[in-house]
């Protein structure tokens, strides 16, 4: 097996980041034999000296405070059982610490609305769209740079250029946050753009989520944040001569409108080629016309590093077809429900032609886009061109889409579909002998993609796409086998915790936005609860909850609620979203959510060391079971409505005494063998964990490849290439996304249901595994999990002598498993081969 060897360095959970602040988590990935101490280094700064622990994997840097804009090099070292060491090495850089550039933008007064060139522009115009700014500034660095530093964020968005070049991959940079909360910069490494001589530092700052369309209230379409967008940047150059040059953004900075004439994240697009300013961003360009930029303060209290990765354009697909509409249209069908934006190669054209790409999830029956489910989102890019070819891809928009429909081109030159999304890395793999699950799996993935960027929204394609957090809460335990979101969600419980009301209220969406219901839902507003534990549990990172927060939101519950069951202040309360059934009571989900939340909170508070608060919490959540058993479970083990979602939370969140938990079970189980799943967004993730841990995996098989409406086999039977919003795919079209990844939450029982990689209660950071497949009928699955501790994978087939087991344990951890003959193996890490001769028992 070899040593013990760490791999996969992350501080933060981030490989290399620029920008940390603060005391970082130094993590690492196991390999090899277990290890029985580590030692963590940051050069002669600091050690921890050997640690004897044979499961860490990481280390709460906790030496001298760090000195910012610095890159430090640490290094891990692991000892094993025979006395071997190995070590690996990684790096972080700190944040800034003092800002001293200013906030620019175009002098608001002298901004135009350009004259819309035809009709459809004007409806676009209508919405008071306005072009996205240039501003740009050229300085001397007096000798060659060896370092450079791109300290930079927007109130809107950025795109940055230095000496012609794109100076960053993010997109949709800085992402969003409720911006009058925190403002987040990235720090960009542009050394190799930077030379001695002349060199120029560009922009394009766009509306974005601050100033642009944002959400669906009609009350306040755009302007959540403000009226224009406005810059700030820093670039720190260490020079070969020993000297550092800072050059900032400030009023000597001058700006022009561009030739992108409008870019928002709903509306979409607009380039005018006719009114581009070859050069604006390399040395030489005469910027005498532009004119000079407003400062708009120094304020940089609210500035923060990012702490996500960003958004980048991480895949491209080709069209599957094109189809020629018309004269000079033509219908491309990607294959694939995603999103992103179109890439397009424009054959040279006669100045002024006008091209159009609209984009659609679905074609209506005669072959048309369906664009009625976007709703206000017109999703529309528009290039007009200027007499030469040129490559358009709009860079201030996203749409979900799978079809777009090009319009005033005679024949297309190449054509990609670019995929955004934040970039969090794919940690699993799952896949199994039904071909049919194999595409919930992708759906699901996508879904995952479409829908995680920059915050976890409800859908990608209409006038909504906001971080509901009902949404969120169930999809994560399936985003976090899918890929490592340990980043991505740190960012957005900041947001949660921005969100959060004086007294205590968590909402609906976050980041906030104004005009959305303020107020918390059941289940939605928990998500303040549920998605911290969640995540503690998978990344063993504590800092992950607050309890404070936590508590806060229990005390608001309580003190409108003093009998303990949820009536009070609901939110706009709703319920079992979505379910196709009949509705669960209101309460018993209320009451139900208010239970896990304390409960949770109380075991946050035990892992934080707050016994006392823990102790008090303990007592609520028994309070809160005691009221709910009393109020809403009868004596055969029904509660209150008689529904699938009520059994699932009730026997989820372990509400029944087990008196009551197997006539709950057993008629859950009824339920749902006479009606299919009839959960909504709230029980749906629960359907099949809840049915195998209550002794009926064979209904939990049943439902997954049911293919009757409701199911998620439906979806896939009628060609769906990411999960609905709806079961079955009917509904109004305004209320009727392809793109919604909440009835995906299904995804995380393929990895611990079917293919069996699951943790034992307690467990934390995949310590100590359960693996426990779950064949039903199918033949065959794999799986493999990175997780924080190492790989863990496992493969079951049935073959003529009965089931076949490989399981791989990382360093660190042992499991327990579990064979469907019954046997049960306890092993450590490393790879083990089961067999059972009889094997056929699910
Ligand atoms: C969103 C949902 C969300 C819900 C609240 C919808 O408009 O698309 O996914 O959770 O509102 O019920």
């Amino acid at each position: 097996m070899g040593s013990a060897l760490p791999h996969d360095l992350r501080c933060d959970h981030r490989t290399t980041p620029l920008g940390v602040a603060g005391a970082p988590l130094l993590a690492w990935r196991l390999e090899g034999a277990d290890p029985v101490a580590y030692q963590v280094e940051i050069g002669d700064l600091w050690s921890t000296g050997r640690v004897d622990d044979p499961a860490a994997i990481s280390h709460l840097y906790d030496g001298p405070r760090l000195r910012p804009r610095t890159r430090h090099t640490w290094r891990v070292t692991l000892w094993d059982a025979a006395g071997s060491t190995s070590s690996a090495e990684s790096w972080f850089e700190t944040a800034h610490d003092a800002w001293t550039a200013s906030w620019i933008a175009p002098d608001p007064d002298a901004v135009e609305h350009v004259d819309p060139p035809t009709e459809g522009d004007r409806a676009l115009s209508a919405h008071g769209l306005l072009p996205c700014p240039q501003l740009r500034r050229s300085f001397q660095a007096p000798a060659a740079v060896t370092a450079a530093r791109l300290y930079v964020s927007a109130k809107g968005l950025y795109d940055a250029r230095i000496n012609g070049q794109r100076a960053a991959d993010a997109e949709l940079a800085p992402g969003w946050t409720d911006y009058r909360r925190r403002i987040p910069y990235q720090v960009h490494d542009v050394t190799r753009l930077v030379g001695e001589g002349e060199n120029v530092l560009a922009f394009t700052i766009a509306d974005g989520w601050w100033s642009g369309f944002t959400g669906f209230d009609p009350r306040r379409p755009g302007y959540h944040y403000g009226r224009f967008p406005e810059l700030i940047a820093e670039l720190h150059l260490t020079l070969a001569n020993g000297s550092a040059r800072v050059v900032m953004t400030d009023g000597t900075w001058r700006t022009t409108q561009g030739h992108i004439r409008h870019g928002d994240l709903l509306k979409g697009e607009c380039h005018d080629l006719r009114a581009t300013t070859p050069g604006w961003d390399s040395p030489g360009f005469d910027d005498s016309s532009w004119s000079p930029v407003t400062v708009r303060g120094a304020d940089h209290r609210l500035l923060v590093p990012s702490c996500d990765e960003p958004v980048r354009a991480l895949r491209e697909l080709p069209p599957l077809s094109i189809t020629r509409t018309g004269p000079r249209t033509h219908l491309v069908d990607f294959g694939q429900n995603l999103a992103g934006r179109v890439r397009l190669a424009v054959p040279a054209q006669d100045p002024g032609t006008r091209v159009t790409v609209r984009h659609g999830e679905r074609l209506e029956d005669d072959g048309g886009l369906h664009t009625a489910n976007l709703r206000t989102a017109d999703a529309t890019d528009v290039l007009i061109t200027a007499g030469v070819e040129t490559l358009f891809e709009p860079r201030f928009t996203y749409h979900g889409f799978r079809y777009a429909e090009i319009d005033g081109l005679e024949s297309l030159g190449e054509v990609r579909a670019v995929v955004l999304h934040s970039d969090t890395r794919w940690t699993g793999v799952f896949e199994c002998s039904d071909p049919e699950i194999n595409q919930l799996q992708s759906n699901i993935e996508w879904g995952q993609r479409g829908n995680f960027v920059s915050v976890p929204t409800d859908c990608p394609q209409r006038d909504e796409r906001l971080g509901w957090m009902a949404d969120a809460q169930v999809f994560l335990p399936t985003a976090c086998l899918n890929a490592d979101v340990a980043a991505f969600f740190t960012k957005w419980l900041r947001d949660v915790r921005d969100a959060q009301t004086p007294e205590g209220g968590f909402p609906n969406v976050a980041p906030r936005l104004t005009g959305v219901a303020e107020e918390g839902a059941p289940g939605w507003a928990d998500a303040g609860v549920l998605v911290p534990w969640h995540l503690y549990e998978v990344y063993g990172d504590a800092r992950f909850l607050d309890v404070d927060s936590m508590g806060a939101w229990l005390g608001f519950v309580l003190r409108h609620n003093p009998d303990l069951i949820w009536r009070q202040r609901t939110g706009p309360h709703y319920a079992d979203w979505l379910a196709p059934g009949p509705a669960t009571p209101r309460e018993v989900v209320a009451t139900a959510f208010f239970h896990r939340s304390a409960d949770l909170t109380a075991r946050a508070a035990r892992v934080r060391g707050r016994h006392a608060d823990a102790e008090r919490f303990e007592r609520l959540a028994a309070d809160i079971r005691t009221a709910f058993i009393k109020t809403f479970a009868h004596p055969d083990g029904t509660v209150s409505g008689d529904t699938q979602t009520g059994y699932l939370l009730a026997l989820a969140f372990g509400l029944l005494p087990s008196s009551l938990a197997p006539g709950a079970a057993r008629r859950l189980a009824e339920l749902v063998e006479e009606h299919g799943p009839q959960a909504g967004f709230l029980g749906v993730n629960l359907l099949c964990p809840v049915l195998s841990a209550t002794g009926r995996p064979d209904l939990a098989h049943a439902l997954l490849r049911r293919t009757d409406p409701p199911s998620w086999l439906y979806q896939v039977r009628h060609g769906a290439t990411t999960v609905w919003e709806r079961w079955d795919g009917e509904g109004a079209p305004s209320m009727n996304s392809f793109n919604h990844y909440a009835f995906g939450s299904v995804g995380e029982w393929l990895y611990s249901g079917v293919a069996g990689i699951g943790q034992a209660r307690g467990s934390v950071a995949y310590r100590d595994l359960v693996i426990r497949p779950l064949p039903g009928d199918l033949t065959w699955a794999r799986a493999s999990y990175e997780s924080v501790r190492g790989r863990i994978a496992v493969s079951w087939e049935r073959t003529s002598q009965g089931f076949v087991l490989d399981v791989s344990i990382p360093p660190g951890a042992s499991a327990t498993v579990h064979l469907p003959d019954g046997q049960t193996h306890r092993v450590p890490s490393g790879d083990h081969h089961f067999a059972s001769v009889r094997g056929d028992t699910p």
